[in-house]
């Protein structure tokens, strides 16, 4: 079937960085055959306080991943100082609109760079150096970004744990990189919640830590909390203390600078190491080419800074463009379905960018919210996190788009740091649902299972041969398990976890993950994990738990559990492997459906056979397949019968 095309309007065209295929395919082979040159001339946007001895030392084979290697800069400085010396100092960095309607403030450049300066100094009196770990577990507020430039500014590590984990996912985190300081926030708001619980959370994670030494706390809501003293302070009682300046510290290109835990098939989360001088250089140049980013632009991307989008995308790329980017604290929803189209309306937003689970939900909602908004600012929607489908797509484009904007779906992922495969919006016809081509220096390639490279048109699993100087370096503290992760399956690529397939215009569409691991609602979750929170609950035996499809998640969550010998799966049971999948890992991950069974099925050799499991879970018996090689192929029967 031939997809619908949508051509990018000659006014856009005519006024974007990159103006059609042709120039995207010469600049795209350009940075293949000669990576050196094309990087090097990139870089020149980034403030190197040492230039680089080498551009690019890259190895997929011995996986050894090195940028700007000799070069050395620091991000903080990009990213607000010398726009500051440019003069760009009255400039808004950063609008901030505030979970309740009428809450907001705005941050100049200027204003940001000293409250940088005064923060980095607080933690400087607190004993941190370059190289240290701080954990920071917030929600969406002003300080959070600043605490992140910060560390930056002072070359600590951070490692940012999203709102809605639980304490023991904030403690496993903290430990697995011995995080020397958290910061946090009293309670949160979010939407209809009020007091979300976020120091508290802190001290239970905070009972078993030990390289914690002192925990900063922001005011957000001024509720009552509990304060150990000696340990805990305040953040406006530290400020207080701490001098107004501190120097920006040069880094390596190579040295870390961020630290973000991500779910995969197997095992505890991983500690996705992002560095200092390809990342930036990444990010800066997506955003800017990805987004057609102009100065003056009013950019905004939804996403939680607890996630790798909010990281590149409303941090670390828009600001070293000098972007003024916005912070939402709140939820589409709230206090009524038209939130995201207000706040277009009120701040004339240029470049939207949001994920498809948002758009499924405020879709659903009607016409009617996006309709009552002046949305004639937006020039360009972007999407990213899971597949956009054709409905969504149209919707984006036809409602909020009014014809008018490009749409780029953009594919990544936490390791690679910032956008590998989506349109330029000036110069790639866009299919609704694929993201396209690969963004410069990115070798997409698909393998079949057997690690043979297909061509042409193709289905396949998606691996990388290069993916820029904005990936991972390392998994945190275990870089033989960053090689078995991602480098082992195939050796000499980079296996992404996803499949995809390839039309004849040589365009990606993801088709989604193929190992064992959910996206529901654009939350990566791990069905290992979620099994495990299982597990713990007192009466089960075991579950096995796989995805299925959930009109407004993408992908829900769906556990078959077995109960202990003379236990019965009651409602209670399911109340409580909820509650334990809620406070092992967070709510986020809570299954949606709970199917009780006496037994899963299994080979002889006691393996889950997940397959049969998945069709179960989307209702597909038909497609089950051969079941002979089960132990007990009968408890197949008893599972369809039995399905929610
Ligand atoms: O399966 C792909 C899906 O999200 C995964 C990465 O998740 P995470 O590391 O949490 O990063 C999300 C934000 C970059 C990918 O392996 N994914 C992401 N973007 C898309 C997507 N699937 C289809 N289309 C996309 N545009």
């Amino acid at each position: 079937m031939q997809s619908q095309r949508f051509y990018p309007p000659a006014h856009f065209s005519n006024a974007a960085h990159i103006k059609t295929l042709s120039e995207y395919t010469e600049r795209y082979q350009e940075s293949i055959q000669n990576p050196d040159a094309f990087w090097a001339r990139e870089a020149q946007r980034l403030t190197w306080i040492r230039p680089w001895d080498t551009v690019r030392d890259v190895d997929f084979h011995d996986v050894r991943i090195r940028w700007f290697a000799g070069g050395q800069l620091n991000v903080a400085y990009n990213c607000v100082d010398r726009h500051v010396q440019r003069g760009l100092g009255q400039r808004t960095a950063i609008i901030w609109e505030g979970n309740e309607p009428g809450q907001s403030r705005k941050i100049s450049y200027q204003e940001l760079q000293s409250q940088i300066e005064h923060f980095a100094a607080a933690l400087r009196g607190l004993g941190v150096k370059k190289g240290d770990r701080v954990c920071i577990f917030m929600q969406m507020i002003p300080e959070l970004p600043v605490a992140m430039l910060a560390c930056a500014r002072l070359g600590a590590v951070h490692s940012v744990v999203f709102g809605a984990f639980s304490a023991e996912s904030l403690r496993d985190r903290i430990n697995d990189s011995c995080c020397k300081i958290l910061i946090t926030q009293d309670t949160g708001v979010r939407g209809n919640k009020q007091d979300i619980p976020m120091k508290a959370k802190g001290d239970l994670a905070l009972r078993e830590t030990p390289s914690i030494e002192k925990v900063i706390v922001v005011k957000r809501t001024g509720a009552t909390i509990a304060m150990q003293s000696g340990r805990d302070i305040y953040l406006h009682d530290l400020l207080a203390e701490a001098p107004p300046s501190c120097p920006a510290e040069p880094m390596d290109a190579e040295d870390p600078l961020f630290i973000l835990y991500t779910s995969g098939s197997t095992g505890k989360p991983k500690g996705v190491l992002h560095t200092t001088g390809g990342y930036l250089l990444h990010t800066a140049l997506t955003h800017e080419l990805v987004f057609d980013y102009r100065p003056e632009d009013i950019y905004w991307c939804t996403a939680d800074l607890g996630w790798v989008t909010g990281h590149s995308y409303i941090i670390y790329g828009p600001l070293c463009n000098a972007a003024t980017t916005v912070i939402y604290e709140g939820v589409p929803n709230y206090p009524d379905f038209s939130r995201f189209w207000q706040i277009i309306e009120k701040y004339k937003v240029n470049l939207f960018y949001t994920a498809p689970t948002a758009l499924r939900a405020l879709m659903r909602e009607g016409d009617g919210w996006p309709g009552q908004c002046d949305l004639s600012s937006l020039r360009l929607l972007g999407s990213v996190g899971e597949p956009i489908k054709a409905p969504e797509w149209l919707w984006y484009h036809h409602m909020i788009g009014q014809g008018r904007c490009p749409i780029v779906d953009t594919w990544w992922q936490t390791e690679t740091g910032g956008i590998l495969i989506s349109p330029l919006p000036g110069a790639t016809p866009t299919k609704p649902g694929s993201a396209t081509l690969p963004f410069f220096g990115v070798e997409p390639v698909l393998l079949d299972p057997s690690g043979k490279e297909l061509h042409g048109e193709a289905s396949g699993l998606l691996c990388l041969k290069s993916a820029g100087p904005g990936q991972m370096r390392t998994v945190y503290g275990d870089h033989e398990r960053f090689k078995q992760t991602y480098f082992s399956q195939f050796p000499g690529y980079y296996f992404t976890g996803d499949g995809a397939r390839r039309d004849e215009d040589g365009y990606y569409w993801i088709t989604g993950r193929v190992d064992d691991v959910l996206n529901v609602s654009g939350h990566r979750i791990g069905t290992a994990e979620v099994e495990g929170a299982i597990g713990m609950t007192a009466g089960v035996a075991e579950a096995a738990v796989v995805g299925f499809p959930h009109d407004l998640k993408g992908q829900g969550i769906y556990a078959f559990v077995t109960p202990m010998q003379g236990i019965h799966g009651s409602t209670d049971l399911e109340k409580a492997i909820k509650e334990s999948v809620r406070q092992h890992i967070g709510s986020h991950a809570t299954p949606d459906k709970v199917q009780f069974t006496h037994g899963l099925p299994k080979t002889r050799s006691g393996k889950i056979m997940r397959r049969i499991l998945r069709k179960i879970a989307e209702n597909e018996p038909d497609a089950i397949g051969d079941i002979s090689t089960l132990a007990d192929p009968s408890v197949v029967e008893s599972l369809i019968a039995e399905r929610k």
